[in-house]
């Protein structure tokens, strides 16, 4: 599916969001450069937007971008080199068994991928495994505003908008009607956090963004 869309993909994100995409992407970015120096690794990066919100807000950083989408990565490497962009090295990766030994990176991050995993815990885990020792883990995703009324507005034009822009802008009614469900099924942002501890990252917080549309976790390894 990200294969198909991947061509239409950032115009789609700032239709969706009104531009307000790149907003939640600095956010994360301003706490991933608060993780000690290193490796950072911007998994499932996609077009490769917040691996480039990383090194406008830390030049030092290199940041290593994964995604299982050949496509995706096709489309980031072709920004990358529009943009002079060389401290982003790209690869293909499953955030269920990447291909990193244990303890590689001073911090891991990802943005809009989680309610994506078949397996939520087995991806986390993966993402533990690979983060050393006092290193940190930042995902931000979207989530149900827990707002009465606004929470209404939000699934109308979540479900109802958003799969025919889907189907006018990317050709792709089924991939923006699978966004909204992905939304509905994933769990809560305090759910994401107990899980996150449960599979051994500590101190987890998350805070809401985009009028609660938005949340953005961030733990210690
Ligand atoms: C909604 S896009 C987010 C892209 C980017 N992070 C962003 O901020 O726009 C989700 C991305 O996750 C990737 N993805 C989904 N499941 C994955 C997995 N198991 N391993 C690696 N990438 C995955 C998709 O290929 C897609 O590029």
């Amino acid at each position: 599916m990200f294969t198909r869309i991947a061509g239409r993909y950032d115009l789609m994100n700032s239709l969706m969001t009104g531009g307000r995409h790149h907003a939640w992407r600095r956010a994360a970015a301003r706490e991933i450069v608060t993780a000690p120096p290193g490796l950072v690794l911007d998994l499932a990066t996609g077009t490769a937007d917040l691996a480039l919100a990383v090194r406008r807000r830390d030049p030092a950083r290199t940041v290593v971008g994964a995604d299982f989408a050949e496509a995706m990565v096709v489309e980031a490497r072709r920004k990358l080199a529009s943009r002079g962009e060389r401290r982003i090295p790209l690869l293909a990766a499953d955030a269920l068994a990447l291909p990193f030994p244990d303890a590689t990176f001073a911090c891991v991050a990802s943005a809009f991928l989680l309610r994506n995993l078949e397996d939520l815990a087995r991806g986390l885990a993966e993402m533990r495994r690979v983060t050393k020792p006092g290193g940190h883990v930042v995902a931000l995703d979207i989530t149900s505003p827990a707002i009465p009324g606004w929470d209404t507005v939000f699934k109308l034009y979540f479900h109802r908008v958003v799969p025919a822009v889907g189907a006018l802008v990317a050709g792709d009614r089924q991939a923006y009607t699978y966004l909204p469900q992905s939304v509905a099924r994933f769990v809560s942002p305090d759910e994401l956090r107990r899980l996150m501890e449960r599979v051994g990252w500590s101190a987890v917080r998350y805070r809401r963004l985009g009028l609660g549309t938005i949340a953005l976790h961030v733990g210690v390894a």
